[in-house]
């Protein structure tokens, strides 16, 4: 879709109790992605991201650090921004479920679901006790059924977590009764507004056929601890921390102020980028919930897979935790984000590996893009007196290379707006890389310098043109290397946006040039880096 519809994207908001990893940097960066591509495709765009901070988990982790659980969290949500940060992401707002607007937009919430009644005509929400299976690790309950015995004979739940017998005063919300409306809601395909309201369709059939299942009601207080926030008219009790959390999109948004600017332009947000492992959360939970407050879903929710480090899961027992700042020291941060997006097609389970960052980033982006760029800026520099030259008359070749080139906008925007296909999106540009190192090659224009100068200049001119829409087009994956890029193509600093693409906005004839350095390093492929 193109136009200036406004365009809201969240990444889930991270637990506190532990650091930053490759995970929960993968997430993020994917909504950095599509949040900078709508913004260059002239969409007004509210990219949120930040820290959940309070339930369980995060409580004991605060004992266990001998803290005070506000301090923790506090510390705790620095990493977070500082992952930000060091991952260039362009979010516009972070949240933190400790500041006093979410905590109002959550009591809200609460009394709004509290107020309406069920499409049965029940109560939302009932006051009984809880007594059932519960991991904090997950912060999710789990029935009987669900669990497997572990090596010791402890209770197991399917995420890998332990459990523990929970038993309280808990106010449920009855999940039961949104089962017609739930399944309304995820046979709307979207098509003409951003796609199903659950992908990909792998995730859809599987969430449906939960709700299809036995819809259990979900206990959405607890008594036993106090970190959270209260229940509005029963300080005994706190909210579930899941409940809670998810507010936080409609607390950015400005819930409850639902006739501000900000509401009405991003209420309900386009996209809910999530892990798979907390689809159910998302998919279920979150719209039934905001239903029964009378407010709207979400457009659509995208589960992503998870990575595993050189073929074993990510944990930190195993000790095989990614941070995300060595390997941005060690690879540079955009030969990162282009990895993450390249390597696995978007949804898929993908395997981290030194050995495969090394090889993308060398052929890929030094040999295929870097060495392309540099070879076109180097020849122009030393043979066109440091000028963007004055290119001749087109030849059928230098047509339909740059038709391609400028066509390219429209295949990418749909993999990338619609589809959330990143790889799909960087293989279709690729082909355009390959194509233009497939033209440079064949009209050699190192030949032509001394048989025919006034073609080399037009060769390298249709080339560098080319080179400006692939990196004008690549921005949103690796924003710096693209500026840079654009930089020794003397690219207008206000032509950079997708309207730029395409012939009126051509580069200048007559600007002068800097020098050219390569922007993609080649690494070497050293074996006691890898470790093989
Ligand atoms: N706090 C909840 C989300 C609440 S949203 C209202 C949470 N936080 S988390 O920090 O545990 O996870 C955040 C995200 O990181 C999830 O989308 C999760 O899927 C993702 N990842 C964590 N480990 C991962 C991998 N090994 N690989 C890919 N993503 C993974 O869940």
């Amino acid at each position: 879709m193109t136009g200036k519809a406004a365009y809201y994207i969240t990444t889930p908001i991270y637990y506190v109790n532990d650091s930053p990893h490759i995970g929960h940097a993968y997430t993020s960066l994917a909504c950095d992605v599509l949040a900078r591509f709508m913004r260059l495709d002239g969409r007004e765009v509210f990219f949120l991201t930040g820290t959940d901070e309070h339930g369980q988990k995060v409580e004991k982790s605060a004992a266990a650090a001998g803290r005070d659980p506000k301090e923790f969290v506090d510390e705790v949500s620095e990493r977070f921004r500082a992952l930000t940060k060091l991952m260039n992401y362009s979010n516009d707002d972070f949240i933190r479920t400790t500041e006093d607007r979410h905590i109002r937009a959550c009591q809200e919430l609460w009394r709004r679901i509290v107020a309406n009644k069920s499409p049965k005509g029940r109560e939302n929400i009932y006051l009984d006790t809880y007594g059932g299976w519960y991991s904090v690790r997950d912060e999710a309950f789990y029935g009987e059924a669900e669990l497997t015995k572990g090596a010791d004979g402890e209770k197991i739940a399917p995420s890998g977590a332990t459990v523990e017998w929970v038993e309280e005063p808990s106010y449920f919300f009855r999940l039961e009764d949104w089962r017609e409306r739930l399944l309304e809601y995820y046979a709307d395909d979207g098509a003409s507004d951003g796609g199903a309201s659950v992908a990909p369709d792998s995730r859809r059939n599987e969430v449906e056929s939960f709700v299809k299942g036995e819809l259990f009601d979900l206990s959405i207080s607890r008594t036993s601890f106090s970190w959270g926030i209260p229940v509005p008219d029963d300080d005994d009790h706190i909210m579930y921390v899941w409940l809670d959390a998810l507010t936080n999109y409609i607390t950015a948004a400005g819930f409850p102020n639902e006739d501000s600017e900000k509401y009405k332009t991003f209420w309900p947000a386009n996209l809910h980028m999530v892990g798979k492992d907390i689809l159910r959360f998302h998919t279920v939970y979150w719209p039934a919930f905001l239903m029964a407050a009378g407010l709207e879903p979400p457009k659509r929710v995208f589960a992503h897979g998870w990575w595993t480090n050189e073929g074993e899961k990510i944990s930190k027992s195993l000790g095989n935790v990614i941070d995300p700042a060595d390997i941005v020291e060690q690879y540079g941060l955009d030969q990162v984000r282009y990895f993450l997006l390249r390597e696995v097609p978007f949804g898929n389970d993908g395997d981290f590996s030194h050995r495969a960052v090394l090889l993308r980033s060398n052929s890929e982006l030094a040999n295929d893009f870097g060495n392309l760029a540099q070879r076109v800026l180097s020849m122009i520099h030393k043979n066109c007196d440091a000028q963007m030259p004055q290119p001749g008359e087109y030849s059928q070749a230098d047509k339909e290379f740059l038709a391609a080139a400028e066509a390219l906008i429209t295949s990418v925007r749909l993999e990338i707006s619609e589809k959330q296909s990143f790889h799909e999106a960087l293989t279709l540009i690729w082909a355009v890389v390959r194509q233009a190192n497939g033209y440079v090659a064949e009209q050699e224009p190192w030949v032509l310098r001394k048989s025919d100068p006034a073609r080399m200049v037009t060769v390298l001119y249709v080339a560098a043109e080319a080179i400006r829409h692939l990196a004008i087009i690549c921005q949103p994956f690796m924003p710096d290397s693209c500026a840079r890029m654009l930089d020794q193509l003397g690219a207008s600093s206000d032509k950079r946006d997708f309207t730029s693409l395409g012939p009126d906005d051509a580069l200048l004839p007559g600007t002068r040039l800097p020098e050219p350095e390569p922007i993609f390093p080649r690494f070497i492929n050293d074996d006691a880096k890898t470790g093989e």
